[in-house]
């Protein structure tokens, strides 16, 4: 039998048989009959308010048909269920050790709207297995859905897999997801969906590199303003799986949960298992897609909401070679240009004189710091400026007192180790005293130097991740939650404290980490010609204000590539901003020049991190646009790019969506050091006036990208007037 209750209903008409649920310009109506599971009739654009019999009218018009194989209609749940005559991947896979359990069919369910989220619950008594899945549309119009399984048997039961699908529309054509390797993050492939499954797996114990990110299908060409698209992100930093599925019966899914190792989960009796949530985001365009994500984050109470200070990192300045007296020297010059936060990245700690010792040995060197780090961070106090400190915490190089001591805290199947990467290996956080470990030093140091901010790194995948305290049994899972524990009891201590999230660059770059983070480093290479598309790209996800963008030297260290400081820093400017660039051995007008550029972020900063991301469809892939428009639609700031030289020349005009139609904005110039023109004439909005049009014009029309020489960049400043 379905029972419905509900407590409260701000959404749309609820029937026995089915749920629809509306915010933000999407729809959800949810098939809630046939005291089966929930399955998604409709997730796409807004439907309007339906009444009680539009709803059942609509459940009829979509209801699966007979084909000529099954002879009942074969309903598709939100977790898929090989029972009902579904012949894809079913979504929950598991047995009990006498192979029974195997294939549940979960009924008796009832089902709960609370708030935005729907909530159905079903039971099998033969396979003693209870079912949860929970569906919730948040006021962005994004969806997330969980699932989780209870034991409800006497023996054990193992889960291999427990995954959410989301339906999308059949004109779904194209699959667009990211890959990428370090520091080459988040590069975006297509192909067409076919028949069969592409399938994204990551096993390497964090996010990676190359993860899908968002694993979108859409209508054929759709681009960021145009075009259907429904995408799917698991909000999770161990192994994960994410999938298109299209079925000869023409049914398209987006799937995704964690990826689970043999063995991994064995439930006794009572436990559950939980997958993280899953998103899924549609738009029309990928901008408003990524809209939905930015609303939503934005929208949680941890969210950053004070200034996002603009920070110095002294990696690429000094790398493992601290001294004193230069540190204090860089601190005299970031205040000097405007900076806020400084911080000491790797090689302050025992042991760590180069990159293959000391990891685990979260003590200060006493022989690089024979006075502890006072000195510095009273001076950088002194200075004005917050501080913040570099740890790997799940690291550790077996040339360590860690490892020395506690052999056995090292993540391996038994009798052997896992082959090594830079040099480390990987602390099983998992084990009490490891975790206590961690929590105490680091905690220890946050209280003793008041740490504003901590660089959190994470350097190397996990292979053969063991967990000896269960005879090395796979243990990603836990290791996975045991980290998100450290940093929820660290924050939880120290509410003040700021945590980034850094892997080797941007290999974990997740919903699940930012949950108890507050940032992510977007990548090691800082050359603002790869970072136009890294940032570009990790915006499908995350809003800027949550992604740090620093400036680097005039020569990039990871492509040996040169470039002006014009363009390094419109690049940095649309994100949390900073500077990692020995600017001890700047000359003093790069450093004048570097202070004009961050006074330019200050008085921007309020709008790219509360603004609404555009990416304007451009015309060429030599040149990219992006910018940032106030929420009131009063303002707005656009970076016009050129990375290349395009075939045409002068290059046309950009159009800027999502102005106000209704209002006339004054479009000029602004930033030091506007770069040349190769030939042609300066477009009319980069003379000292400017232009006035309206957010029509400028939508539909546009304005002239300027001819600019390669890897070079301008800013477009509109105000509404
Ligand atoms: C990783 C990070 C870098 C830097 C180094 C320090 O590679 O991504 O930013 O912190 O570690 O070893």
């Amino acid at each position: 039998m379905t029972q419905l209750s509900t407590e409260t209903l701000p959404f749309d008409v609820t029937t026995t048989e089915a749920v629809h649920l509306r915010a933000g310009g999407v729809s959800l109506v949810v098939d809630i009959a046939h005291g089966a599971m929930p399955s998604i009739v409709h997730w796409g654009s807004d439907l309007g308010p339906l009444s009680d019999l539009e709803l059942r009218e609509l459940i009829v018009a979509t209801a699966p048909r007979r084909d000529n194989s099954v002879d009942v209609p074969v309903r598709v749940g939100v977790v898929p269920e090989a029972s009902s005559g579904w012949l894809g991947a079913p979504g929950l896979q598991g047995h009990r050790s006498d192979g029974t359990a195997w294939s549940p069919k979960f009924s008796e369910t009832e089902h709960e709207v609370q708030g935005a989220t729907l909530i159905s619950r079903g039971h099998d008594d033969q396979a003693g297995l209870d079912l949860t899945v929970e569906l919730e549309l948040t006021a962005s119009g994004l969806l997330r859905a969980r699932a989780d399984v209870v034991n409800a048997g006497e023996s054990d039961y193992f889960v291999d897999r427990l995954v959410v699908t989301l339906p999308v529309a059949p004109v779904a054509r194209e699959i667009l997801d990211q890959t990428g390797r370090w520091a080459k993050e988040r590069i975006p492939q297509r192909r067409d969906i076919t028949a069969g499954a592409h399938l994204r797996e990551s096993r390497r114990g964090r996010t990676g590199a190359d993860a899908a990110t968002v694993l979108i299908a859409g209508e054929r060409g759709f681009s960021f303003q145009n075009g259907e698209v429904w995408g799917l992100h698991v909000g999770w930093s161990g192994n994960h799986v994410s999938y298109v599925e299209r079925h000869n019966n023409g049914l398209t899914l987006l799937g995704g949960g964690e990826l689970l190792l043999p063995g991994e989960v064995a439930l006794g009796a009572g436990e559950q298992y939980s997958t993280p949530w899953v998103y899924g985001a549609h738009g029309i365009g990928l901008d408003e897609q990524a809209q939905r994500f930015h609303s939503y984050l934005r929208s949680r109470k941890q969210h950053p909401s004070s200034v996002r200070p603009v920070t110095l990192n002294v990696w690429e300045a000094v790398y493992f070679d601290h001294r004193l007296d230069t540190l204090l020297e860089l601190a005299q010059r970031a205040s000097d240009v405007g900076i806020e936060r400084y911080v000491l990245d790797d090689g302050w700690f025992r042991h760590r004189r180069r990159d293959n010792a000391g990891l685990g040995d979260w003590f200060v060197d006493e022989d690089v710091w024979p006075d502890g780090l006072a000195p510095l961070v009273d001076r950088v106090r002194e200075l004005g400026m917050q501080f913040g400190l570099w740890f790997e915490p799940e690291m550790v190089n077996l040339d360590s007192d860690l490892a020395r001591a506690h052999p056995d805290w090292i993540l391996q199947t038994g009798g052997r180790l896992p082959p090594e990467a830079r040099t480390q290996q990987v602390l099983n956080v998992a084990i009490p005293e490891a975790y206590e470990y961690l929590l105490d030093r680091i905690s220890r140091l946050v209280d003793e130097y008041s740490i504003d901010y901590i660089k959190w790194d994470h350097n190397r995948d996990l292979i053969e991740p063991g967990a000896a305290q269960r005879g090395g049994a796979a243990g990603t899972h836990e290791q996975t939650h045991a980290v998100y524990q450290l940093l929820r009891e660290l924050k939880r201590r120290h509410p003040d404290l700021e945590i980034e999230s850094c892997s080797s660059g941007g290999a974990r770059v997740d919903l699940g980490i930012l949950e108890v983070t507050d940032r992510v480093w977007a990548s090691d290479c800082i050359d603002p010609l790869e970072r136009q598309h890294i940032q570009r790209w990790t915006a499908q996800l995350l809003p800027p204000e949550l992604v740090g963008c620093h400036i680097s030297g005039p020569r990039s260290h990871t492509t040996s590539r040169t470039h002006d400081l014009s363009f390094r820093a419109t690049t940095a400017l649309f994100g949390h901003f900073g500077v990692e660039w020995n600017i001890a051995e700047a000359s003093e007008r790069e450093r004048a020049e570097l202070a004009e550029w961050i006074l330019l972020h200050k008085r921007f900063r309020h709008l790219i991190h509360t603004g609404r991301v555009v990416r304007p469809d451009v015309p060429d892939d030599e040149v990219t646009v992006s910018g940032v428009i106030a929420a009131d639609g009063s303002e707005a700031l656009f970076d016009i790019a050129m990375l290349g030289r395009p075939a045409s020349w002068p290059p046309s005009a950009v159009r800027l969506p999502g102005l106000d139609p209704t209002r006339q904005y004054r479009v000029m110039a602004i930033g030091p050091d506007a770069p040349t023109a190769v030939d042609g004439a300066t477009p009319a909005w980069q003379r000292p006036d400017g232009i006035v049009l309206s957010g029509r014009v400028l939508g539909r029309v546009g304005i002239q990208i300027p001819p600019l020489k390669p890897e070079h960049a301008a800013l477009a400043h509109l105000v509404a007037v």
